[in-house]
C-alpha cells in the first residue's frame, strides 16, 4: 500500500508518541548534519569532496563492467537496511554511469499467493545475474529475517528454517562461481525520523512511504532485535557482511561503491581512486549498533 498524497502519519508520530529523546534529536536536526551521537563525523563529507570522489569512482565503475562483460562474470549485490537507510539512493549512484541492460536493479513487492506456495527463495533465483550482468537486489531474501518477522508476516517455523537453509543457499551461490557482495546499510534513529518526515512533505519522495514505515517506527526495538540477530546467524565465511553506517549519505555511498570495487581485480584498475572503504564508518556486524 503507498497512499497518495501521504496522510500525515509519519508528523504525527514525531509529535505526538516519539520518545522524548528521539524528538528533541529531530528537533535539532536543522542545526547538525548528522544526528547520531557516536557517528565517526560530525558533518557530512562536504560536496566538493563528495563530487571528486563520486566522479572518480564512477570511472571505476564502467571499467569494472566492461571487465564483467568481457570476462562473463556473474555480480550481485545485496543491500539491506531499514528504510530511508539509503539502499535505493546507493544503487542510483552505482547505475548512475551505467548499461541498464548490464546493471540492473531486482526490487520485489510482497509475494504473490503463487510464490508464497514456492521454495522460499525460489522467485529470488530467477532474479540472480547471468554471465557479463551486475544484478543490485534492493532488498532480497533477508526479508524472511528481518521485516516478515518484525510484521508477523510469516511464522517463527519458517523463519527458523530459512536460518537453517541460508548459509547453505549462499555457499552453494558463491561456490557456483557468483560473486556475492553483502551490504547492510545503517541508520541511526533520528535519522531515519528526519529522512521520512522529508519524505512525507516532499511530492517526489511521498512514494517511498508506506504503512509499514509508519508502524516500523514504533517496532525501532523489534527491528533492532531482528538485525543483531541476522547479522550474526548470516556473516559466514563464503558470504560476510559489510556492514556501512549510512547516517551520511555521501560517505556511506562512497564506502558502498568502494567495497564492490575492491571485491574484484578487473583491467585497468586505479588503485590510487578504489582504495579501502574508510574503516571509521564500514567493517564487519562489530560496526552494526
Ligand atoms: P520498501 O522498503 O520497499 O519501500 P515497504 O517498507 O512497504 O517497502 O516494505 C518492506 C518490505 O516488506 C518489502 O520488501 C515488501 O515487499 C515486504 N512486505 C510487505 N508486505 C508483505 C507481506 N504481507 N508479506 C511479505 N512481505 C511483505
Ligand atoms: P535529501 O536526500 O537531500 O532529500 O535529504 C533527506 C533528508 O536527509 C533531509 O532531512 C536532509 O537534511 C538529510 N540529508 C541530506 N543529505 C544528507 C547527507 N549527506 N547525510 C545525512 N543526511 C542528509
Ligand atoms: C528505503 O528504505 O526506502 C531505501 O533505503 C531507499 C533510500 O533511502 O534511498
Amino acid at each position: 500500500m503507498k497512499d497518495l498524497p501521504f496522510d500525515g502519519a509519519i508528523t504525527k508520530f514525531y509529535r505526538d508518541e516519539a520518545p522524548e529523546e528521539l524528538r528533541q534529536a529531530v528537533k535539532d536536526g536543522h542545526k547538525k548534519d548528522i544526528l547520531s551521537d557516536t557517528y565517526p563525523y560530525a558533518t557530512r563529507l562536504d560536496g566538493d569532496t563528495y563530487k571528486a570522489e563520486m566522479d572518480a569512482l564512477q570511472i571505476e565503475l564502467v571499467k569494472l563492467q566492461s571487465f564483467v562483460k568481457a570476462e562473463g562474470i556473474r555480480l550481485c549485490v545485496v543491500f539491506e537496511g531499514r528504510d530511508a537507510s539509503g539502499k535505493g539512493g546507493t544503487i542510483k549512484r552505482f547505475r548512475e554511469n551505467l548499461n541498464p541492460r548490464v546493471a540492473r536493479v531486482v526490487a520485489l513487492s510482497k509475494p504473490s499467493d503463487r510464490e508464497a506456495s514456492q521454495w522460499y527463495f525460489q522467485r529470488y533465483v530467477q532474479h540472480l545475474p547471468s554471465g557479463g550482468e551486475i544484478v543490485f537486489f534492493d532488498r532480497s531474501w533477508y526479508n524472511r529475517a528481518v521485516v516478515e518477522h518484525v510484521f508477523g508476516f510469516c511464522t517463527p517455523m519458517e523463519r527458523q528454517h530459512f536460518f537453517h537453509q541460508l548459509p547453505d543457499f549462499e555457499d552453494l551461490l558463491v561456490n557456483e562461481g557468483v560473486h556475492l557482495v553483502k551490504l547492510w546499510l545503517n541508520v541511526g534513529r533520528a535519522e531515519q525520523l528526519r529522512r521520512f518526515l522529508h519524505r512525507e512533505r516532499d511530492p517526489l519522495k511521498q512514494w517511498k512511504l508506506s504503512w509499514i514505515d509508519v508502524e516500523g517506527l514504533r517496532r525501532w526495538d523489534s527491528y533492532s532485535d531482528a538485525i543483531r540477530e541476522t547479522l550474526a546467524r548470516s556473516h559466514t565465511g563464503l558470504a560476510p557482511w559489510t556492514v556501512i553506517r549510512s547516517d551520511d549519505k555521501r560517505r556511506a555511498r562512497i564506502a558502498a561503491i568502494r567495497r564492490v570495487l575492491s571485491s574484484l581485480d578487473y583491467t585497468g584498475k586505479d588503485v590510487g581512486v578504489v582504495a579501502s572503504p574508510d574503516p571509521a564508518i564500514c567493517g564487519g556486524p562489530e560496526i552494526w549498533d
